[in-house]
Formats: C-alpha cells, structure tokens, sequence
C-alpha cells in the first residue's frame, strides 16, 4: 500500500482562483471549520463505540445522535420533536430532495416562496414537477393569497403537494417570516393539505439568537416537514442534516429501498457529530461562530453603507447573507460585468426567482471572508457602480 500523493484530481467544490473577491459563495469561513475538535470527537466515537461506529446503521440515524438532536432542537426551538419525527440524512438538500420524493409526482405544482434559496428550485426540478412562486407581499408569503391559488390549481384537477420557504433567516434576503405570517400559513396549509417544507438551515445562525419559533414547533403533525442541516453551524464537508416529520412520513424514508440495502444515512460521522456534541464541542463552536459571522455581518453592513450608499437593505438578523436593491430597475444584473472588471463578484438577484424577475437586487455573502477582505470587496463593488453608471439605469456593460 502506499499513501495517497498528489493528484491533479479537484478535491473540493469550491477554489480560489484569480484575486477576484467573490462574495456569491455561502460557504462557511475555512478558520471557522472544527478541525482539531472533530478530529477529537471522531477518535472519542471510536473508543466510545468501537465496531458499532463502523457497521451499518440504524435506518432513522443513530440514537445517541438523534436523541441529542432533538434536545438541542428543543432549546434553540419552541419545542422539541420527538425522535420518532426525526430522520438523519445527507444535509438540507438530500432532505429536500428525499421529502420531495415522498410528497410529489411528476406534473404536481410545488409552490416557492420568492426569492428563495436557489439552488433548492433545481432540486425540486428534478421531481418534473412545475414550480410555481407563491403570492408574497414585502412582508413575505400571503397565506390567504396563497391558499386561495392552491384551491385554484386544484379546480384545474392539479395537486398542490408541497411549498417550500426558508422562513428564518431567508436564502437569499436574511429575513424572518413574521410571527402572525407563520400562524396564518400553517392555517392554510391545514386547510389546503399542502405540506410546508420549512427549511430550517440557519437556525443556529442567530445574531443574537434565539431565532424566531419554527412553523414545524407550532403546527400539528403532518401539516410541516422541518429540513435541517449542520452544514453552516459545523460543517457543510460532513454531509450531515435531518428531517422533521409525521411518524409516518419518517417510516416510509426509513422503509425505502436504499436504506434496507445500505442502512442509516453517514452513519460515522452521525455518532460522531453525536460526540462532537457530548464533549460541548458543538455548543462552544455555534456561540464561536455565531461571534464570528456576527462580525463579519457587521462590517459587511459597515462596508455597504460607506462604499455603496445607493443600495438599499435590511439588516439582517441571522444566516449569511446581505440583499441589496440597488435603485436601477436592472442593476443587480447590469452591475456584474463591471464587478468582474474590477475584481469582485457576488450573485444576481435573478437566480433566487422562478419568474423573470429580480434584476434590481444582489446577494453578497459575508461567510467566507475576514472583515478585511470584506471591506476590500465591497470597495471594489464601489468603483464598478461607478463605473457602471447605473444611477440613471444606462449603463452599458464591459467587453
Ligand atoms: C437555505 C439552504 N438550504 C440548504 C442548503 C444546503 O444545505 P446542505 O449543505 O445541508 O445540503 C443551503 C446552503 O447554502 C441553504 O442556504
């Protein structure tokens, strides 16, 4: 045996490449990942469960792990679900994708909320269902509005199986679903059926915390799957999340055929995270990077309103992102080119829409980088507006 060597082959999703700061990427900070605590807790699971850590797992997830999970759910939660409603999975997508195989078939309408984290839209496109936005005002989705479309889509004999929204700490906007938004959604959906796919991916994220009560913790069991994931609160690499659910719905992810032949879904890593947690590792690394991306937040903020007064935001109060208006009807599209020119990107808001919409905004990240580095890109950001010209939405784009 020799020992793996250099290789020209990729290793990670995301690289650097030519001194562009790109503030697109929703990745986690690379000081802020658990090296040398996750490399403890794996050697601690070892010991701890010897063989067990190794073989196959248990087809909902690990207990001690899923026991831990719904207890920390319970604190940073209104309620905690019980372990009978919890599914481990692959992280939020896999969740996603595997609640979304449950619920849909193929020509179902899936209903968004807008704008939404974009790449769950190509996840749920790979169901051939039709995406469909929900009715949003600039408070967010209009229950009423949109209990009234599903019952439209089902006079034209179409199912409504599902909607999916990020309600706290949104993807793309960093924004919250106020709390009477909450009640009256879960109330629709009740009414229509239609289950509520509440990704819940920045929880853990809150700045401060506690993040505001979940739709899964208030509503009655069936009406709201909860998707989590401890891709942002410890790290994305571990492919580690779960899934909150009627029994039932747990039942039939814990029946499918994959799961049978290959058990527990990252069985390792599920006792591992269970360690990680048991040692305090986890609680002292979320308040670390709550601190962290707090800060980073903060100078983001800093950065925007010195270098890029034209943009228009709210503050947001959890997660990762920034969503600015800028005040030409296409800027968030029309000022990319020039942002490549001077050496910073970031993404448009037309990716977060499934209708032709959302030119005017921009999504900056402020996970990836020190608040230096922030500070430099949004300076960047700055002189391309400039040399945009868009006050006057004539700007023409750079060769
Ligand atoms: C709202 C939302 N859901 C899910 C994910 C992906 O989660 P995971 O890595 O656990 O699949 C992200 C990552 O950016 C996200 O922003």
């Amino acid at each position: 045996m020799t020992a793996p060597g250099p290789t020209t082959l990729p290793t990670v999703q995301f690289r650097t490449g030519d001194g562009t700061i790109d503030l697109g990427w929703g990745h986690p900070h690379p000081a802020s990942l658990p090296v040398d605590a996750w490399g403890e807790a794996t050697g601690a699971a070892l010991r701890r469960y010897g063989a067990s850590a190794l073989t196959y797992g248990h087809p909902t997830g690990p207990g001690p792990l899923i026991e831990w999970l719904c207890g920390r759910l319970g604190e940073v939660d209104t309620a905690a679900p019980d372990p009978t409603q919890t599914f481990v999975t692959a992280g939020a997508s896999h969740a996603l994708d595997l609640i979304a195989s449950i619920l849909c078939r193929p020509g179902d309408v899936v209903l968004v909320d807008s704008p939404t984290y974009h790449l769950a839209l190509r996840v749920i496109a790979d169901h051939r269902v039709d995406i469909v936005p929900a009715p949003v005002d600039s408070d967010g989705i209009d229950p009423a509005a949109t209990a009234e479309l599903v019952r439209a889509i089902g006079r034209q004999g179409r199912r409504v199986p599902m909607l999916y929204l990020v309600p706290t700490f949104n993807n793309p906007t960093g924004r919250s679903l106020p709390a009477e938004r909450r009640s009256a959604l879960v109330t629709a959906a009740q009414r229509t059926g239609m289950t509520l796919v509440e990704d819940d991916t920045y929880r853990e994220l809150a700045y401060p915390a506690p993040a505001p009560a979940s739709l899964f913790g208030s509503a009655e069991i069936g009406s709201v799957v909860r998707i989590g994931s401890f891709a942002k609160s410890v790290a994305p690499g571990l492919r580690l999340g779960w899934l909150n659910a009627a029994a039932p719905v747990v039942d039939a992810l814990a029946a499918r055929g994959y799961v049978h032949s290959g058990g527990g879904v990252n069985h390792a890593n599920a006792l591992t995270l269970a360690e990680f947690a048991a040692a305090g590792s986890y609680r002292r690394h979320v308040e670390a990077i709550r601190s962290r991306y707090r800060r980073q937040r903060d100078e983001l903020v800093t950065a925007v309103r010195r270098d890029l007064p034209q943009a228009e935001f709210t503050v947001p109060g959890g997660g990762w992102f920034l969503w600015l208006r800028l005040p030409a009807p296409r800027g968030g599209t029309e000022l990319l080119p020039y942002a490549a020119a001077a050496g910073v990107s970031y993404l448009p808001g037309r990716q977060f829409f499934v209708a032709e919409t959302g030119h005017q905004h921009l999504r900056l990240s402020f996970s990836l980088f020190d608040p230096e580095t922030l500070a430099a890109g949004v300076r960047r950001l700055g002189e391309a507006y400039q040399a945009a010209g868009l006050r006057s939405g004539s700007g023409t784009p750079p060769d």
